[in-house]
């Protein structure tokens, strides 16, 4: 997504250090590659320990180029950049999951395909869906759908699988979604806005509050306000960073954290408002549709010789 938007904004150059926080199949980090070689490294993080290996084969064409592979969450990945020595130029966020991982109905994130409801992108992570699903309190659950999935009719669809839930397991996407859908019969849409289907909102606050997407990316952000202060972190000074979010209770968060280090004179802002897909890429790719690019610029603070003096 937003491939030219992300790379003129992260501006690598050869010997530099690119870090992909969520390298899924490896897309942005092969074109990393491709700009920081001769001489760069390229170091790749992701959850998913199949996709980590999709976006190292991506990589490693690239002879020329160091690669690092983490497995883990990006919230984590800061510190063990520090165990590592690795200090980052530029560094890129492309959060959610990637279209393989939705494809795949045993993973349970799709509502289109029949399978567990499972939703992890970790497979190690301790609670599934299912489990939320079936042992939540009723009002906790409306919290979670209300909360994570803006859903306005969350009370009713907790009451209808709390219901649901006493008459047996809700152990697939399939007997989630059409409980969802008999509770929105009339479709998911909002008035005035596009038909989406109606389990749409449901699916994603599960996804949030399994993966617990939004205390990770909480995590992320305040090590960019750390690496920002701190003159040997995990940040070069100049080191650029960007995230691209795909709906507002992800943009959120990371547009207040980047004002904030920019109102504290931490971080320059590279984006006043978010870059967003061009008409074309909008065509071609409904993922872009959404996707929203902030990115920032650490500030160089004197006595860093890694770095450059500003002001
Ligand atoms: C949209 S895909 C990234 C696609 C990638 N930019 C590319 O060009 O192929 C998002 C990836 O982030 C991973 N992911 C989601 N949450 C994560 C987290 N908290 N920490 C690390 N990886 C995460 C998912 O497993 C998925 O592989």
């Amino acid at each position: 997504v937003l491939p030219a938007e992300v790379f003129a904004l992260l501006a690598l150059e050869p010997g530099g250090v690119y870090v992909d926080c969520t390298a899924g199949l490896g897309g942005h980090a092969a074109l990393a590659a491709e700009r920081v070689a001769p001489g760069g490294t390229v170091v790749l993080n992701d959850l998913d320990a199949g996709n980590l290996e999709l976006s190292r084969a991506a990589v490693e064409r690239h002879e020329s180029v160091r690669v690092c592979a983490f497995r883990g969450s990006f919230g984590e990945l800061p510190g063990r950049l520090t165990e590592a020595g690795l200090r980052a130029d530029a560094v890129l966020a492309d959060l959610g999951f990637s279209s393989n991982q939705v494809d795949d109905a045993s993973r349970g994130l799709s509502f289109k395909r029949d399978g567990p409801l499972d939703m992890r992108l970790d497979p190690s992570s301790p609670v599934t869906a299912e489990e939320l699903v079936m042992t939540l309190p009723e009002a906790e659950l409306a919290d979670i759908l209300y909360r994570f999935g803006e859903e306005r009719a969350s009370r009713l669809i907790a009451r209808k699988i709390v219901a649901a839930r006493r008459a047996g397991p809700i152990s697939t996407t399939g007997a989630l979604a059409g409980l969802v859908r008999s509770v929105l019969r009339g479709g998911g849409g909002r008035r005035g806005g596009p038909s989406i289907d109606p389990a749409t909102r449901t699916f994603q606050a599960l996804r949030i509050a399994v993966n617990d997407e939004l205390g990770h990316l909480d995590a992320f952000l305040a090590s960019v306000r750390h690496g920002a202060a701190s003159d040997r972190g995990w940040l070069r000074a100049g080191a650029r960073v960007a995230v691209l979010a795909f709906h507002s209770l992800e943009d959120r968060p990371v547009k207040q954290a980047f004002a904030s280090m920019a109102q504290d004179g931490l971080v320059e802002r590279l984006t006043r408002r978010p870059t967003v897909a061009s008409e074309a890429e909008r065509a071609s790719n409904p993922r872009a549709r959404s996707a929203k690019l902030r990115a920032v610029r650490t500030i160089g603070r004197t006595g860093d010789p890694g770095g450059e003096r500003i002001g």
